[in-house]
């Protein structure tokens, strides 16, 4: 399930209408890593009754976007392709059924995929490798970009989005996203205030690699069965914390990044509570 702000849960609506009266209902979703872009075009989808056709942005790769060579297709001589996300999304939307687009990361493309970009959302059409034209329906369809802003778009792809800042979610929200990875495991108060502490203390020294609430989860829920497997080796515990909440280096990234603070006998504390 996921926790719409009030600001998210208007632009959904706006964007839904958009789509509804065949204005083209793209959107470009940007914020901090670990903020919900991703799980936000998921949600639309739900919202929408629609499939979620994904495509994560890389360099040079804008083809794929379409379509891609089947290679055992080709040596057979039949179907040399296979449908990439945005061709099943326009088949889905012409099909008279709700498709979601994802283009999650598009910073991550290099520029020439503005100008093919454009185009799609221009005319809402593309030229498949046999020349059979492919449309889109933009009534039933919804676009999602998103974006961590290594780059920006070209201000004539801006101006075919709505832009929308996802921000991260706040402490109480974040206790409720958390609370809902973990299932039915019960997360102590404490030992999730120490772990968004190690979190905001991480992300203050670099944003990009900060833990987001979903390995917060993991982690806590890890902590809490060595807890309950009795290991009280504070090594274990540092490493296992580390094991989710750093992506580059070990413990003594936490340190640095909390000095003066016993961080693993703090959450030993709370788990053990
Ligand atoms: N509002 C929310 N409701 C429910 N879950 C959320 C929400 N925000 C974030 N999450 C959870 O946090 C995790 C990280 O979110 P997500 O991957 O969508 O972030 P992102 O903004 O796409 O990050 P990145 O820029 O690194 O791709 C996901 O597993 C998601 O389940
Ligand atoms: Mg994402």
């Amino acid at each position: 399930m996921y926790f719409f702000s009030p600001e998210l849960e208007i632009f959904l609506d706006l964007a839904v209408a958009r789509m509804r009266r065949g204005q083209g209902a793209v959107l470009l979703l940007q914020g901090p890593p670990g903020g919900g872009k991703t799980a936000f075009a998921k949600a639309v989808a739900e919202k929408i009754e629609g499939i979620l056709h994904y495509y994560v942005g890389a360099p040079d790769k804008e083809r794929n976007l379409l379509y891609e060579v089947d290679v055992s297709g080709v040596l057979r001589r039949q179907n040399a392709w296979v449908l990439g996300p945005a061709w099943q999304a326009f088949a889905e939307s012409t099909a008279g059924r709700h498709a979601v687009l994802l283009i999650d990361e598009v910073d991550k493309t290099n520029q020439g995929f503005d100008a093919f970009l454009l185009r799609l959302l221009e005319e809402w059409t593309f030229r498949s490798p046999d020349g059979d034209e492919v449309k889109a329906n933009p009534s039933k369809l919804v676009v999602i970009l998103t974006s961590n802003g290594r780059r920006e778009l070209r201000p004539e792809v801006l101006r075919r989005c709505q832009r929308v800042y996802v921000p991260l979610p706040d402490k109480k929200r974040l206790f409720e996203i958390v609370r809902q990875i973990a299932g039915g495991i019960v997360l102590p108060d404490g030992l999730l205030s120490v772990l968004f502490r190690i979190a905001d203390a991480l992300r203050k020294a670099d944003s990009e690699l900060a833990p987001s609430p979903k390995e917060i989860a993991l982690c806590a829920c890890d902590l809490l069965r060595l807890t309950a497997i009795g290991t009280d080796e504070m090594v274990i515990w540092r490493e296992v914390a580390a094991s989710w909440l750093v992506k580059n280096g070990g413990p003594s990234v936490i340190d640095d990044a909390l000095p003066q603070y016993r961080w693993a006998r703090a959450l030993r504390t709370e788990a053990q509570r």
